[in-house]
């Protein structure tokens, strides 16, 4: 395909200096030895996130941040800004995570205005979107999938700017991944609504990543669909051996 895999890990609020060094540091060295054919992302907790990108500087591994600010700067207490992130060396950036728009409640209006912040950084915004079980179960799937994505897809969207990433809630750390029919079907919809939202050849173009209890012994047969152009790891993407098993599926 003409789409570059990526295999991002998302650490989600796990590791502190010595762990999470240890990590990054034990990928990059992976990728100092051997090229895998795909881009490596890692997505620390933003505490981590300086620390890790001057860590592994040179090596060829990416660094993102797992959420930003809408805004530039201001009042807004905790919260980091997608300038910030950028400043301190991530090149990426995911927004509108399920657990963000649970545990925060993110519209798809305020993970969209995220993404184009991300985006007016110079950061790759990785938007995630999802159905839960109950919604599957009642047969929404592709009208849920549909309308996050249309909702939270930045304006100015391009191959470059922009990732999707798929990840159905009902898989994310729960060990039961989506079959490779149930992955496919997802992806080639979200692909088709990318072709009437930004025109067939940005759609092309544009990396679908798929998410939810990808690990070494699955990621093969999902890296191998038409329209899975790579994964967003959290559970496996904690351990150098997981997460580079699966960059090696690509
Ligand atoms: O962002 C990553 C996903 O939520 C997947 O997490 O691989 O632990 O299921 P998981």
């Amino acid at each position: 395909s003409q789409r570059r895999t990526l295999i991002a890990g998302n650490w989600k609020m796990n590791g502190q200096k010595a762990d999470g060094l240890a990590l990054a540091k034990g990928v990059a060295e992976k990728l100092a030895g051997a090229k895998p054919n795909c881009d490596l992302l890692v997505c620390p907790p933003t505490t981590l996130v300086g620390l890790v990108a001057e860590a592994v500087k040179g090596s060829g591994l990416h660094v993102g941040g797992q959420d930003c600010h809408a805004k530039v700067s201001g009042a807004h207490t905790g919260d980091s800004s997608a300038a910030a992130l950028a400043d301190l060396g991530c090149t990426y950036v995911i927004v509108g995570h399920s657990e963000r728009r649970t545990d925060h409640a993110e519209s798809d209006a305020v993970v969209k205005a995220k993404a184009e912040a991300a985006i007016a950084a110079g950061l790759v915004a990785i938007v995630c979107i999802g159905e839960t079980l109950a919604q599957r179960d009642a047969g929404q799937t592709i009208e849920v999938n549909r309308s996050q994505l249309v909702g939270s897809l930045p304006a100015g969207a391009t191959a470059a700017n922009t990732v999707i990433a798929y990840e159905p809630v009902w898989a994310i750390g729960t060990g039961r991944v989506a079959t490779p029919a149930q992955a496919q079907e997802v992806h080639a919809a979200i692909r088709a609504e990318l072709v009437k939202a930004l025109g067939a050849e940005a759609a092309g173009a544009m990396r679908i990543l798929y998410g939810g209890s990808m690990k070494p012994d699955n990621a093969k047969e999902l890296l191998a669909l038409p329209d899975v152009d790579g994964g967003l790891i959290g559970g496996a993407s904690l351990k150098v051996a997981d997460f580079w098993a699966i960059a090696e599926s690509c």
